[in-house]
């Protein structure tokens, strides 16, 4: 597949037109960022693992049955996937208490919830990415309420399939964000990426964080955990 004009280029991913107008090449970057872009650095080898990581669990989410945008791995780092205009919604499924729900609410991490819950952020970088509930998400036409449903259902999937095969690699599943995209068709697709830079691993035995909180909070040995992350779900 041919690497045509650069489209858009992000924190941590460029996208890239190719000569199939229904597929672009997301290039996953070693670039992170952090607390809406205030804080820079670069994780060596994040954009290889993200990208492999990202595919791994994307086509087995899709023998579950949830669609995904995946079309093919090109290399270490560039995957072709379906052309999709995202959804403007993050999606925040949470198993555990951590990062955000802790300080908005003023509780500790780690509470253990009897169900998952979940939330959305509108994607919009002037906004700071607020907080937005579904009612609001269809008065402002970020989605319809058909789609919505859909994106939550997708959603609850996803986190059934991810604890279980992290479980098995003795990974806790605290949350993560997903982004959605409708291809040229409407379809609803899981887009983006799941790896550790959006959602967070805890081991299961030590509660180690194996995610981008390494970063976040300069808990040192980042690399490490993207490795030992890669390590435990790819055998690599
Ligand atoms: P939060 O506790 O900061 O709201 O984060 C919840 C989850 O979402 C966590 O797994 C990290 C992920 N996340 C992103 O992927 N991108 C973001 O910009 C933020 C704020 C969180
Ligand atoms: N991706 C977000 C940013 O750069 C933050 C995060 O993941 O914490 O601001």
């Amino acid at each position: 597949m041919k690497k045509l004009e650069q489209l858009y280029e992000g924190k941590a991913k460029k996208v890239f037109a190719t000569e199939d107008p229904n597929v672009v090449i997301v290039s996953y970057k070693d670039d992170a960022t952090a607390f809406d872009g205030a804080k820079k650095g670069t994780i060596t080898g994040k954009g290889a693992i993200n990208n492999q990581m990202t595919n791994y669990l994307m086509q087995q989410l899709e023998k579950a049955g949830v669609p995904t945008h995946f079309v093919e791995e090109l290399n270490e780092r560039e995957t072709a996937v379906k052309k999709v205009s995202i959804v403007p919604l993050e999606v925040i499924i949470r198993n555990i208490s951590a990062g955000h729900f802790a300080s908005n609410y003023g509780v500790k991490e780690g509470i253990v919830f009897d169900e998952p819950t979940i939330e959305f952020s509108y994607k919009n970088d002037d906004l700071h990415d607020p907080l937005i509930n579904d009612y609001h998400a269809v008065a402002l036409k970020l989605a319809t309420w058909d789609e919505i449903d859909l994106i939550k259902k997708y959603a609850f999937q996803v986190n059934d399939f991810l604890k279980k095969t992290l479980a098995e690699c003795g990974v806790t599943l605290v949350d993560f964000k997903l982004e959605f995209g409708k291809t040229a068709d409407g379809t609803i697709v899981l887009a983006d990426e799941i790896s550790p830079d959006t959602c967070r691993f805890w081991d299961s035995k030590t509660g180690e964080k194996l995610d981008k909180d390494r970063f976040r909070r300069d808990l040192g040995n980042v690399e490490g955990a993207y490795q030992e992350m890669a390590r435990r779900l790819l055998g690599k």
